[in-house]
């Protein structure tokens, strides 16, 4: 219970302001409490269709997952406030959640395509009657958003922040890079800082998070929060360091575990993995921890190479455990 209380942060009480980011594909309830128990103070589900969710099928029912020690936000992209609603309605007989975000960043075609994700940077009144609808079920109402694009999108950044805020979202997590960036080039950390300045209390920051650097500056930029996505994916303890060094809370134990025990805190997860999504999904996620585990070990990269090759968790688990016992 200790951990679920904390700062009020867009209406959710959180422990500290370094959060685990929705990443499709990875934060499945196992990665969440991974992130939990290493001390990520809020995380993410990983973008649901709305749509999806009311047609109750297996696979979003999977997404949705149970709860891990720390406030749990439902990510979920859609068309139009009516699909939304009917969406988060559903999600939320499946599973209980802090917060409801809507997804209005994904750039991505199969997203897009369907008038999702960060298609809504070009329709801000669609956007703004989402938010307003999703006030119905009393959970704050949350928005992550990227950078728009002058002469391209309607609105500028802090115009459509603005008018989201009106609508009564509770928070914005703005990604500094446009949509049509993607993944790539830097992103844009004074853009992000400067919605901090304008919407006090009310922004969270995205972007090139891979160093407890990086969060300070968002942080001393005046961003509520700061999230983790392919920094925790390349550094699985990014999160605990950048506790410490910030000097919020942290446990000293995931700050220099060794190879044994940062293979067994793998196993662990991989097991659990099993039991919640499946042996397949399992085996993808052992090798995605393992290239962010083993920093700097003697033979750690031959490991990988090795793991690569195993298609299954127990011929996996079997490589790990002779490379532990070999440490
Ligand atoms: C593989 C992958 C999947 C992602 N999935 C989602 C998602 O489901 N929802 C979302 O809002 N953002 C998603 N993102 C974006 C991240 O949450 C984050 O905003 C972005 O990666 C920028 O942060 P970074 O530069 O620190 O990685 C995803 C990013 C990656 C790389």
């Amino acid at each position: 219970m200790g951990k679920e209380r904390g700062r009020d942060i867009g209406g959710v009480a959180a422990a500290s302001p370094i959060w685990l980011a929705p990443i499709a594909g990875v934060t499945t309830e196992t990665y969440r409490s991974l992130h939990a128990r290493l001390g990520a103070a809020l995380v993410h589900t990983e973008m649901i269709s709305a749509a999806g969710l009311s047609r109750n099928n297996a696979k979003t029912a999977r997404m949705i997952g149970g709860r891990c020690g720390v406030p749990t936000v439902l990510q979920i992209f859609g068309p139009d406030a009516e699909v939304m609603t009917r969406g988060a309605e559903a999600a939320l007989v499946m599973g209980r959640f802090d917060a409801i975000e809507i997804n209005m960043a994904c750039p991505m075609p199969k997203v897009t395509r369907k008038s999702g994700g960060a298609s809504l940077l070009h329709a801000p009144a669609e956007s703004c009657r989402m938010v307003a609808g999703l006030k119905r079920f009393g959970l704050p109402v949350w928005a992550k958003i990227r950078k728009t694009e002058p002469g391209h999108h309607p609105l500028s950044t802090g115009d459509f922040v603005s008018a989201l805020i009106e609508a009564g979202a509770g928070l914005i997590i703005v990604h500094g890079r446009t949509p049509s960036q993607r993944y790539e080039g830097a992103a844009d950390k004074d853009a992000v800082t400067a919605m901090a300045a304008k919407f006090p209390g009310m922004i969270s920051a995205s972007g090139d998070f891979y160093a407890p650097d990086d969060a300070k500056a968002y942080l001393d930029g005046g961003c509520v929060s700061v999230l983790a996505a392919r920094g925790a994916m390349r550094d699985v303890f990014l999160i605990p360091k950048t506790l410490s060094s910030l000097g919020f809370p942290t446990e000293e134990k995931y700050l220099n575990m060794s190879p044994p025990e940062q293979i067994n805190l793998l196993a662990e997860t991989v097991r659990e993995a099993v039991k919640n999504e499946g042996e397949r999904f399992a085996a993808v996620m052992a090798r995605k921890l393992l290239s962010g585990m083993l920093k700097g070990v003697r033979g750690a990269a031959r490991l990988r190479e090795d793991c690569a090759s195993h298609r299954d968790w127990p011929s996996l688990e079997k490589a790990l455990t002779a490379f532990a016992i070999a440490e």
